[in-house]
């Protein structure tokens, strides 16, 4: 698949793929995908976010398993678990910027991706190897979508329910 889009084209478009095909992922788009973590700007530039890449069938069964809300994950192509230190009060601000930059990049390149936050929290820890100082942010699974995604509409509010001029309640 040879998809390229644009930046806005590719935050406009990009929807959150739960149905993956067996298709695999590049190397060379994992690589951009985990430079796009890397490369994330977190608070006071502290770089305490962690990723830990889950590629073998084995470990992306075990990880649907270690979920409460993301049992699609088995049928990923591949996963990133974002790591966050709690010491941070910003800790979910990174992580989101991280979370999204993988997204896009990912998406610009043809590649779906889905997240999610529900885990077991005590089995994830023991089986992922998870240190107690760190907090499991959130969990991505990448892969081809299942099937074409053209003409599908996102459902969001307009920018008239969410939007106000100057001073908050202005239309
Ligand atoms: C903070 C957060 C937590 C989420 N948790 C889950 C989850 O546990 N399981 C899941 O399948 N999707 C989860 N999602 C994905 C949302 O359901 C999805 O982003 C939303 O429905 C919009 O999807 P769309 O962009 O495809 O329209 C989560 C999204 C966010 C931002």
């Amino acid at each position: 698949m040879s998809v390229k889009l644009g930046t806005y084209e590719t935050v406009v478009s990009k929807l959150d793929i739960r149905q993956f095909s067996g298709h695999d992922v590049s190397n060379e788009i994992r690589r951009k995908i985990l430079e796009a973590a890397r490369q994330v700007g977190t608070g006071l530039n502290s770089q305490h976010l962690r990723f830990v890449l889950i590629e073998s069938k084995d470990m992306l069964q075990l990880l649907s398993e270690d979920s409460t809300s993301g049992g699609w994950i088995s049928g990923a192509n591949f996963a990133i678990m974002i790591l966050t230190n709690s010491a941070y009060g910003f800790k979910m601000l990174d992580a989101g910027r991280a979370l999204q930059n993988m997204q896009l990049v990912a998406w610009s390149e043809g590649v779906g991706s889905g997240l999610f936050t529900g885990v077991k929290e005590k089995k994830i820890r023991t089986d992922f190897n998870i240190p107690e100082e760190l907090d499991i942010a959130v969990i991505i699974g990448f892969g081809y979508p299942s099937r074409k995604l053209t003409g599908m509409k996102k459902n969001r509010l307009s920018i008239n329910n969410i939007l106000y001029h100057q001073r908050y309640g202005n239309p």
